[in-house]
């Protein structure tokens, strides 16, 4: 894993834009698998910021994420499709019809399941954004994960819910299922990208990157992967 220490949350998110550009740069149809969460999203204004100010585009760039509830209307603000649309691709010139986000469709849930590990073993990302849940998750791979997961249907854990409530006007409103991409399909991606920003995710750092490659801490898997580039606040990287 290459590690990237910053002073604060700008500081790693301005840093995630030049490692990401440097990767797309060279590629002529970047594929791109984007996160939802709170951490990214400074981030993603950078990338907006690089389209808006300075002239890059991203026609050519192919969308893919990461994880979606299961159970919210199509329009409901909640959802992860409203999330990207949102903060990065209603804001660059990413063609509609090169972003396929999953769950934004009619299809049944468990062929949605199938055709997505499909396309991620099939055309591999170039590149992977990550979050990192408290509880060492990524997606909605949750603590008990097995690491030849695939993308599927999952019961979210407590701890989860109660994060994510904050979203949501009461923690009642947080479903209790959501579809991700598996493990293994996380780590077909040619690079990952996983950020992680404030002290309340201190510890999952440590486990991600010192403890033991275990199903305790999902995000550790990532220690198999060889182009990994964990980018961390001082707060974040506090206990390693
Ligand atoms: C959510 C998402 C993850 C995200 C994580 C951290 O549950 N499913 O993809 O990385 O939790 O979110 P945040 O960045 O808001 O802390």
């Amino acid at each position: 894993m290459k590690l990237i220490i910053t002073k604060d949350y700008e500081e790693m998110s301005k840093k995630a834009y030049t490692e990401f550009s440097s990767i797309i740069n060279k590629i002529e149809e970047p594929k791109i698998g984007f996160a939802t969460g709170s951490t990214p999203i400074g981030f993603y204004k950078e990338i907006v910021n690089s389209y808006q100010k300075n002239g890059v585009s991203y026609e050519n760039l192919k969308a893919y994420n990461l994880d979606e509830y299961i159970g919210l209307n199509q329009d409901n603000q909640h959802r992860y499709n409203y999330f990207l649309n949102h903060h990065i691709f209603n804001k660059i010139n990413v063609k509609k019809e090169n972003i396929d986000i999953i769950l934004d469709n009619n299809n049944p849930i468990l062929m949605e399941c199938d055709r997505y590990s499909d396309i991620l073993s099939k055309n591999p990302l170039d590149v992977q954004i990550l979050g990192l849940g408290a509880n060492g998750h990524v997606g909605f791979n949750e603590p008990g994960t097995k690491f030849n997961s695939k993308t599927r249907v999952v019961e979210l854990n407590e701890v989860t819910i109660k994060d994510n409530s904050r979203l949501f006007s009461n923690i009642d409103e947080v479903p209790k299922h959501a579809i991700t991409v598996g493990i293994t399909d996380i780590l077909n991606a040619k690079n990952i990208i996983l950020l992680a920003s404030g002290i309340n995710k201190s510890e999952a750092v440590k486990k991600m990157i010192a403890g033991e490659i275990s199903e305790l801490c999902p995000a550790s898997y990532l220690q198999n992967h060889n182009n990994v580039t964990v980018i961390i606040d001082q707060e974040a990287a506090s206990k390693l």
